[in-house]
């Protein structure tokens, strides 16, 4: 299948491990260059990025916290080193402080909103600044918290709806210039982060049982989306959150 997008530059936040690495495999598939980006763990981003490199496509690894502008200047500098341009940035990484709502701190709060939401304004400034000037795809990776209540999830859930909400207002403001933003909301996927819920087993039963698809999401379903979204096939669609769930939310 060409969906041609071969030899395009992309930056995938978060793209050690989980969604993220999916989503820059299944780029890697269509010859796109992926920079993957991580904090904590270079061994999984080397080890994605030797799968990138097998797939014959480039790979950059690039060590940033997300939430902190200078690394993500840090990061763009690198990117333009290297690859003299950037196509598509996909917003995935991802972090927050998972417990009931009267036990959230300002401090879990605000720091959950910067990893989540703020992160996407550097990473937008940084991104429209690199060549080219037109043609240029965001994609942010948000979740069904941004629009439903889930236990222990309001930190995450509210930064996941200030995400939807930014990429509606960047998509209005840089469409004109060439730069199309959406979104893409998951449904439950299995991966490291759902470790960090007291009610993980819960979560995924009901997942298994409710979801009208007949299964839990896997990483590649959503990737599937986010490369459609990159290429020109979706060239109409700006500002959208397409939600990718198998029909959990559409159920009463
Ligand atoms: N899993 C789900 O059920 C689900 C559902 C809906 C939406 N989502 C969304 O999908 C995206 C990916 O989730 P996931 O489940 O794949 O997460 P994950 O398995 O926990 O992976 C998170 C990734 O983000 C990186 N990361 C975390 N904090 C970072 C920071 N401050 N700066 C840079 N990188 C950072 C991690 O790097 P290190 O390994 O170096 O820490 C890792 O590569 C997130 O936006 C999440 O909200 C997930």
């Amino acid at each position: 299948m060409d969906l041609m997008i071969r030899g395009k530059r992309a930056l995938v936040t978060g793209s050690s491990r989980g969604i993220g690495r999916a989503i820059a495999l299944s780029l890697a598939d269509f010859k796109v260059d992926v920079a993957i980006n991580y904090l904590r763990q270079r061994t999984l981003a080397e080890d994605t990025a030797a799968e990138i490199e097998a797939r014959g496509a480039r790979a950059l690894v690039v060590k940033g916290n997300v939430a902190k502008p200078e690394h993500v200047h840090r990061m763009f500098e690198q990117i333009s080193a290297a690859w003299g341009g950037l196509d598509f940035l996909v917003s995935n990484a991802a972090s927050g402080v998972i417990r009931p709502a009267v036990e959230l701190s300002l401090h879990h709060f605000h720091w959950t909103m910067d990893i989540n939401a703020g992160a996407l304004l550097p990473l937008v400034q940084e991104f429209i600044k690199l060549p080219p000037d037109t043609g240029k795809v965001v994609v942010a990776v948000s979740s069904l918290g941004a629009v439903r209540a889930i236990p222990n999830y309001m930190a995450v859930g509210a930064s996941k709806a200030a995400l939807e909400s930014m990429v509606r207002h960047l998509a209005a403001e840089l469409g004109p210039d060439g730069v199309r933003v959406n979104a893409v909301s998951a449904g439950t996927v299995d991966t490291d982060a759902l470790r960090f819920f007291p009610n993980r087993d819960q979560i995924l039963q009901t997942a298994r049982e409710r979801t009208p698809a007949g299964r839990v999401l896997d990483p590649q379903d959503v990737a599937n989306v986010v490369v459609f979204l990159c290429t020109d096939f979706a060239s109409m669609i700006h500002g959208q959150t397409l939600v990718v769930d198998g029909g959990y939310s559409i159920l009463a």
